[in-house]
């Protein structure tokens, strides 16, 4: 079995990690590995990653959304809605509910199909927390909704602040996220070992912080919110099933887009085809994790 000692060693200390995230000279809020994508194969990528992490996680986390007074016949601001995928899905879940998606980037947001859409559903180009909200939500909004966004933001301050300024007191920000630091599997697993070392890599070169899960609490503190509810929920390849394995191909597959000399192509066909050997039968010998954090917190 192959380890992967071979691959450069990383740095993912908070200080390492501050040091970027604060980089002065990048005025852009949207930093990370979804700075102004326009390659067209990583666009693809990306466009099968947000329906594939719709279509997965989508079902349990509307769940916990329903548990949590989401979208109770309100309106909702969705900043960061990539191009749309998810924001249609949660429409459809809500029909009560009107959701405004928010989204800097112009090459995402234009691969928004609203024919698949709803009508309680719809994206303007908008990089919140720099630029003014649109018209429509200029008298604000009752709800804010945040999924994979912060991760990608080289300081969510702006942001939480402008989402805070838009609710009325009493109203709610959900927030949904990853916590890299929670990736873990028993025994040895060589594919997810590669992606999530891969995934590491990526994240730390490209400014993006697959940590942003743990830091929430904190930061909706420091944008004036109280926390409702906080839970860290470890999804995994035993529950999951084949589709564990569809998420971490289609994550590499992303990362190879993002940055081929971390993740050449090579290093990314092992993973896919140890990852294919494994299909129907890794629940039988491993457990491994995909970690989900979802926070509900008040505006004071
Ligand atoms: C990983 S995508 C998530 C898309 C969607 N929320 C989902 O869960 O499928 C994150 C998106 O947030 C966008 N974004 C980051 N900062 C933003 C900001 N300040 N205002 C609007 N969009 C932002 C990025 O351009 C990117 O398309």
């Amino acid at each position: 079995m192959r380890e992967i000692s071979d691959l450069p060693e990383l740095d993912l200390t908070g200080e390492h990690l501050s040091e970027m995230l604060n980089d002065k000279d990048n005025p852009w809020l949207t930093l990370g590995i979804m700075d102004e994508i326009e390659d067209p194969n990583l666009l693809r990528e990306w466009v099968r990653m947000l329906d594939l992490q719709t279509r997965l996680l989508g079902p349990r986390e509307v769940e916990w959304l329903r548990a949590n007074e989401f979208g109770q016949n309100c309106t909702v601001m969705e900043p960061g809605s990539g191009d749309g995928h998810y924001g249609s899905f949660l429409a459809r879940s809500f029909p009560d509910t009107r959701i405004f998606g928010l989204e800097a980037n112009e090459n995402i947001a234009k691969r928004f199909d609203v024919s698949q859409s709803t009508e309680n559903y719809g994206i303007d180009i908008c990089k919140v927390g720099s630029d003014p909200l649109p018209e429509k939500l200029s008298q604000g909004c009752d709800q804010s909704f945040l999924r994979f966004v912060l991760q990608h933001i080289s300081d969510p301050r702006p942001l939480l602040k402008a989402t805070y300024d838009a609710l009325p007191p009493g109203g709610k920000i959900y927030i949904i996220e990853e916590d890299h630091s929670f990736f873990t599997s028993e025994p040895y697993w060589l594919p997810y070992s590669l992606a999530t070392d891969a995934w590491a890599r990526v994240y730390t070169a490209g400014g993006s912080d697959g940590g942003m899960g743990r830091k929430l609490p904190a930061l909706v503190a420091e944008a004036g919110f109280a926390v409702d509810a906080f839970d860290i929920i470890l999804r995994n390849n035993v529950e999951m099933g084949d589709s564990f394995l569809d998420l971490f191909e289609q994550a590499s597959r992303v990362l190879h887009y993002t940055s081929p000399d971390l993740l050449p192509r090579a290093e990314l066909r092992r993973i896919e085809n140890e990852f294919r050997a494994d299909r129907d039968r890794h629940a039988q010998s491993f457990v491994a994790t995909y970690p989900q954090i979802l926070l509900c917190a008040t505006k004071r």
